[in-house]
């Protein structure tokens, strides 16, 4: 390699790190990740504290503005999202398109693209005021663009909320009121998913929220940002990994539940098969959601009176796993989505809508950071490369190749 390539124009190295292992992509002030000791801050609020004592809404809040609301400003910022929720109606039409198989992630990110064309104003955002009104909007439209692609699969019709009611409450009724407009609230259902959305709110520079501020940085408009985390989010690797958990341990229980022969698969190298739910990039010592979420996925299926048999075999699979010299010496620990997906059966929700579930929690952590890039003025996102291709050769008509 000739190191003059390797100089950038201003006159830096250009270092290889491929999958970002240790490289800085910017500076942020919205969340703090300590991944040895297992620490994880929203604004400097422990994720132990938020997730017990916090609304969904504080959190957007708190996450984006950098401030617990007070209750005026509470009221005022869920008073401007009510005023946003309504989507074009040929919105509906578009959904309408989508063949019932289609997997709810691509929808979500392709109508969330489509809000655009109905609210083109969103694009340009030259001041925090045009930001504000682009945020309310998305925070606004999404729920209902998620509940409506829950519901166009099972075949319901689609409306809109009770503007009476909180946003998790509200969101909650979206999705479960039944064809004859009947709906009771669970306020177990109501607290595990305000829990839920709080612990996926935003974890610093994952693979979706880099892609949202890259996606971002080239002043394309906040929706598609988002559109473009919603589909970084959906692969198994990242947050697909809360379905293909629940499909892994239904697999492993058709199987006769034997976690020791899918533990020796995991780590046979000639073998894809990963433990789903297992390790994390930034996590080496254990992910302090999952433990939040283990504890909270008890309780759930306590108070709904479920027994559910894949919740003995994570527990199998875990506690093998700590054990395991080949899981800790590579320090895989179960992470945020082992048991999410446990906690998601229990409240009715399809396994196809768990990773939606997860991009309706993690909005208010891209938006975040998407807000931030902005205000700091960042340069366009551009990685370098360490090119290894061919040398200069002719080109060879057709006909001689
Ligand atoms: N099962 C078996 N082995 C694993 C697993 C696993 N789940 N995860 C990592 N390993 C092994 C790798 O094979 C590798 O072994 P080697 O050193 O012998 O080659 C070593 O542990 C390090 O793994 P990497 O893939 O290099 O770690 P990386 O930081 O790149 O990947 C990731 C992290 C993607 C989360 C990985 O652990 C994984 O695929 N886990 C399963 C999928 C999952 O649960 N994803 C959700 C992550 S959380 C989130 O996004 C919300």
């Amino acid at each position: 390699i000739d190191i003059k390539s390797l100089r950038s124009d201003t006159n830096g190295v250009v270092t290889l790190d491929p999958g970002y292992k240790n490289t800085g992509s910017c500076e942020s002030a919205i969340t703090f990740l300590d991944g040895e000791k297992g620490i994880l801050r929203y604004r400097g609020y422990s994720i132990e504290e938020l997730a017990e004592k916090a609304r969904f809404l504080e959190v957007c809040y708190l996450l984006i503005f950098g401030e617990l609301p007070t209750e005026e400003q509470l009221e005022k910022f869920h008073n401007d999202i009510k005023a946003q929720s309504h989507v074009d109606e040929d919105v509906k039409k578009i959904l309408d398109g989508f063949p019932k198989s289609a997997h709810p992630m691509g929808v979500l990110s392709s109508l969330t693209s489509a809000l655009v064309a109905f609210n083109p104003s969103s694009v340009n955002v030259d001041s925090e005021e045009d930001m504000y009104k682009a945020i309310v909007k998305i925070l606004a439209k999404f729920p209902v663009l998620t509940a409506w692609t829950y519901r166009k699969r099972l075949g319901l019709p689609l409306d809109y909320g009770d503007d009476s009611l909180r946003y998790v409450d509200n969101f909650v009724k979206m999705m479960f009121k039944k064809p004859s407009g009947e709906y009771t609230s669970k306020p177990t259902v109501v607290d595990a998913l305000n829990k839920l959305l709080i612990l996926h709110a935003d974890h610093e520079q994952n693979c979706s929220t880099s892609t949202v501020r890259i996606v971002g940085s080239s002043h394309a408009g906040l929706f598609v940002s988002i559109s473009a985390g919603i589909a970084a989010l959906w692969g198994p690797l990242h947050g697909g990994a809360n379905q293909a958990v629940i499909e892994m341990l239904e697999a492993i229980k058709e199987d006769g539940g034997d976690t020791k022969k899918f533990m020796a698969k995991a780590k046979d190298k000639e073998d894809p098969f990963r433990l789903m739910g297992f390790g994390h990039r930034v996590y080496k010592n254990f992910d302090p959601r999952a433990k939040i979420i283990k504890k909270a996925a008890d309780d759930v299926l306590e108070d709904l009176g479920i027994e559910d048999p894949v919740l003995d075999i994570a527990k199998a699979l875990e506690k093998e796993a700590l054990e395991d010299p080949y899981f800790v010496e590579r320090k895989l620990y179960p992470n945020v989505d082992f048991y999410s997906g446990i906690i998601y059966r229990a409240l009715g929700i399809p396994v196809e809508m768990f990773t939606p579930m997860f991009a309706l929690g993690r909005l208010p952590g891209w938006i975040a950071q998407w807000r931030e890039m902005r205000l700091q003025k960042e340069p366009i996102g551009r990685p370098r490369q360490i090119y290894v291709g061919a040398n200069l050769r002719s080109f060879v008509p057709i006909e001689k190749r």
